[in-house]
């Protein structure tokens, strides 16, 4: 069955070019109508797969921390190898190769968000250290890189199952790039930069990717996946809140340029979009419901909701009677997550 997947597959990247060339072929050996139609068939099955290949690779599902480098999100290169999947194994009995090559692409979307989120917590631990923050934050930041790791694995694995094809995680070659440091006016930019990037990526973002989970988990059918997706929603939950605690020590330590910032991160709340999921042919929104991927209003409703909470907890830190208040710092319990590896591994609940 997985070598029909790849076989199928295959042949539709390959037609669009086989096509094409053979048009070309056939016009200089003066075939010119005939030549000329599979000249344009060529470029269009071409332009059909990548748009195709586009819209699959795009689609939101759970994600964790952002990995951004310059400015830019990043995830590492996909490549085929081990090294970066656990042992889950979905149902795939009645899916057709497309719906699986879908489904295949989702999980890989999410794998390399997760992926990308390990470096990301090592990012944001340099930073608490260079800030000189408490001993429980860099214990909670690493502990969030753990979890990550297993996310990861478990989603690499999921789009192992689905595609048919070894898919593991390649370099993330920017990571690797010295880059010159950035223009600073002083100690004040560090303690703004980790007040935005905690309300926006910590707070907002894994707060986000933590309701879409929980919301995904109980609409879907597949036991592995609707497990995953619950022990994701838990952790991810558990990673917004390390990004209130962040924010929290931010706010306390870094000064009137913390607070400015938060005020500067609270209108930037207001620009931020629901991702938007392409129309895939062959695959309805019921599918993707049962698969773990949300339909196109849920999200934005999900979104809604976690812009308004995000909003109204943020800002009741830099109304005029909460100066006089210290943030509250709290660190989550971090040992009651359930174990990603052992309880969803095969469904076998
Ligand atoms: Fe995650
Ligand atoms: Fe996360």
């Amino acid at each position: 069955m997985v070598e029909l997947v790849v076989l199928v597959l295959l042949c539709i990247v390959l037609l669009g070019p086989v096509l094409f060339v053979w048009g070309l072929v056939d016009m200089r050996k003066g075939s010119g109508t005939r030549g000329g139609i599979l000249t344009i068939l060529g470029a269009t099955t071409m332009g059909l797969v990548f748009w195709a290949y586009n819209a699959i690779s795009h689609m939101n599902f759970s994600k964790g921390r952002v990995l951004r480098l310059k400015g830019r999100a990043r995830v590492a290169r996909r490549t085929l190898g081990d090294g970066w999947a656990d042992d889950a194994a979905p149902r795939l009995e009645g899916l057709t190769p497309w719906q699986r090559t879908v489904l295949g692409e989702a999980w890989m979307y999410s794998a390399g968000m997760e992926h990308a989120s390990i470096p990301a917590f090592a990012k944001l631990s340099l930073k608490l250290s260079a800030l000189g923050a408490p001993s429980e934050l860099l214990e909670a930041c690493h502990l969030a890189a753990l979890d990550e790791v297993r996310h990861a694995r478990r989603c690499f694995a999921l789009a192992r199952a689905y595609s048919g094809l070894p898919w593991s995680a390649g370099a993330i070659p920017e990571l690797g790039q010295g880059h010159p440091p950035r223009p600073s006016s002083g100690d004040g930019d560090e303690w703004s930069r980790l007040v935005r990037g905690s309300l926006l990526d910590g707070c907002l973002g894994e707060g986000l990717a933590a309701s879409v989970a929980a919301e995904a988990s109980r609409r879907a059918s597949d036991p592995v996946v609707r497990e995953t997706l619950a022990v994701i929603a838990e952790d991810e939950e558990r990673h917004a809140e390390l990004g209130w605690d962040v924010l929290a020590f931010a706010l306390e330590r870094g000064g009137g340029k913390a607070r400015q910032a938060l005020h500067l991160a609270l209108d930037a709340l207001d620009t931020q979009r629901t991702p938007t999921l392409p129309n895939i042919p062959g695959v309805d929104e019921g599918f993707l419901a049962r698969n773990g991927v949300l339909p196109q209003a849920e999200l934005g409703r999900l979104m809604e909701d976690c812009l308004q909470q995000t909003r109204a907890r943020a800002s009741a830190w830099v109304e005029p009677a909460a100066r006089t208040q210290r943030p509250r710092v709290m660190m989550p319990p971090c040992s009651s997550s359930p174990n990603i590896s052992s309880s969803a591994s095969t469904g076998k609940t």
